[in-house]
């Protein structure tokens, strides 16, 4: 397979985080793709054997990325809504047996065929918003049975919806009620059950863990690491969304690809992000829905060139926005993140927070792209609700979105 778009604004971005030319508009310029990745650019290729497509002098970016979210789920939560703008907080609502353990109810309850159902639709929104690749996690089954359940479903999503799914194991998402006053026990089942039979299964990409007051601690998290780093895959953090208990940087420290939230990170903590190339994720609609006031130190970020991402974080309860658009913009007017920092946490730094070979539009890169009705970059996060995606291509084939 070897086909050459032709007549592409190319929305280069360079790999320098740090580089202010690193976001020009490229006119007439070609992409050659042959077996699904991008073998040569340029504003003059030789073509023959290339199956020509013509971009018609469209804005071409890296299809985006949502490297963080809670897709798959049964239920939903508008009643904790309520009851936060009576006055509870998330953390109260949680203490009492709701929160992420009311979602884990209904999802223990609901069928994979049910769960795939659910997931779609949600899927679909984020396809419309010029999305090819979205991380889902499991984190509301919490037995080793709905666990592997939701990783299934995630992946079925995957192929049903057309889009690239990698898929994250956060069996240490809350403690279940079963294992009320064990902690350590059910760590154990995460470490020595749920991470074999999903790395087993080549169910997970990945391992994440709830660090936090309401959740695991950090020596809580180091074990369960250990055990997803002894399988094989990958690591990463809900960390230091909620308070400060130093475990971004002990995530970092064992090579974690992202820590996720990090509102409450202090110096030393972005100081091992940088040390160890872990990825900052900011998740602007958790900040927004919880109506939180601790920002994330972008300028400590920037100032130690930490790479930062930004996704949905999709889930029933502190972040039920399936646009990643509107997180760039959510990311602009709540953090100051400017627009090309923003393309780049939705490209480059996703891919790096997933470890995966997509996110640019570079030689030796997966070729997913987003077409856009649009004539500059900024544009993309400026105008919420009206999309300006024409057509998504996944390693260089259309997608059949409508
Ligand atoms: O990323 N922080 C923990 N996990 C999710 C929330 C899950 C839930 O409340 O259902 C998050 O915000
Ligand atoms: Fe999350």
């Amino acid at each position: 397979m070897k086909t050459m778009f032709t007549d592409c604004r190319i929305v280069s971005l360079h790999t320098d985080v740090t580089e202010q030319q690193g976001y020009q508009v490229q006119e007439n310029m070609m992409i050659a793709v042959e077996n699904g990745v991008i073998s040569a650019l340029g504003s003059s290729l030789p073509s023959d054997g290339f199956t020509h497509v013509s971009l018609e002098n469209r804005l071409v970016t890296p299809g985006l990325i949502d490297c963080h979210t809670h897709l798959v789920f049964a239920g939903n939560r508008a009643n904790e809504f309520e009851q936060r703008l009576n006055g509870v907080s998330y953390q109260d609502i949680a203490a009492q047996g709701g929160g992420i353990l009311a979602t884990v109810n209904a999802t223990r309850k609901a069928s994979l065929e049910s769960l795939i159902e659910l997931a779609l639709p949600r899927a679909k929104a984020l396809i419309s918003d010029g999305v090819t690749t979205v991380e889902i996690k499991s984190g509301y089954g919490l037995t080793v049975n709905d666990e592997l359940k939701m990783l299934r479903a995630a992946k079925m999503v995957g192929r049903e919806a057309n889009i690239h799914v990698t898929t994250t194991l956060l069996g240490a998402h809350a403690l279940p009620p079963e294992f009320a006053g064990r902690g350590n026990d059910y760590i154990d089942l995460v470490c020595n059950e749920m991470i074999p039979a999903a790395a087993e299964e080549n169910l997970a990409d990945a391992v994440d863990v709830f660090c936090e007051g309401i959740g695991f601690s950090k020596i809580q998290m180091q074990r369960v690491f250990e055990a997803a780093l002894s399988h094989g895959l990958k690591i990463k953090g809900h960390t230091e969304q909620l308070s400060n208990l130093g475990g971004s940087a002990l995530a970092a420290q064992m090579g974690a690809r992202s820590v996720d939230h990090i509102e409450y990170i202090d110096l030393s903590g972005v100081e091992a992000l940088a040390a160890n190339n872990t990825v900052a994720t900011l998740l602007p609609g958790a900040f927004y829905f919880l109506r939180e006031t601790q920002k994330p130190p972008i300028d400590l970020l920037r100032k130690n060139h930490v790479p930062m991402a930004i996704a949905t974080d999709f889930n029933p309860g502190t972040s039920p926005f399936a646009s990643l658009t509107l997180m760039m913009n959510m990311a602009s007017t709540f953090f100051g993140l400017t627009p090309k920092e923003t393309l780049y946490g939705v490209t480059k730094h996703a891919a790096q927070a997933l470890g995966l070979n997509k996110g640019q539009l570079a030689i030796g890169f997966d070729a997913d792209f987003a077409v856009w009705d649009l004539s500059e970059p900024a544009e993309l996060s400026y105008q919420i609700g009206v999309t300006g995606l024409h057509a998504r291509y996944l390693n260089g084939v259309k997608a059949n979105d409508h």
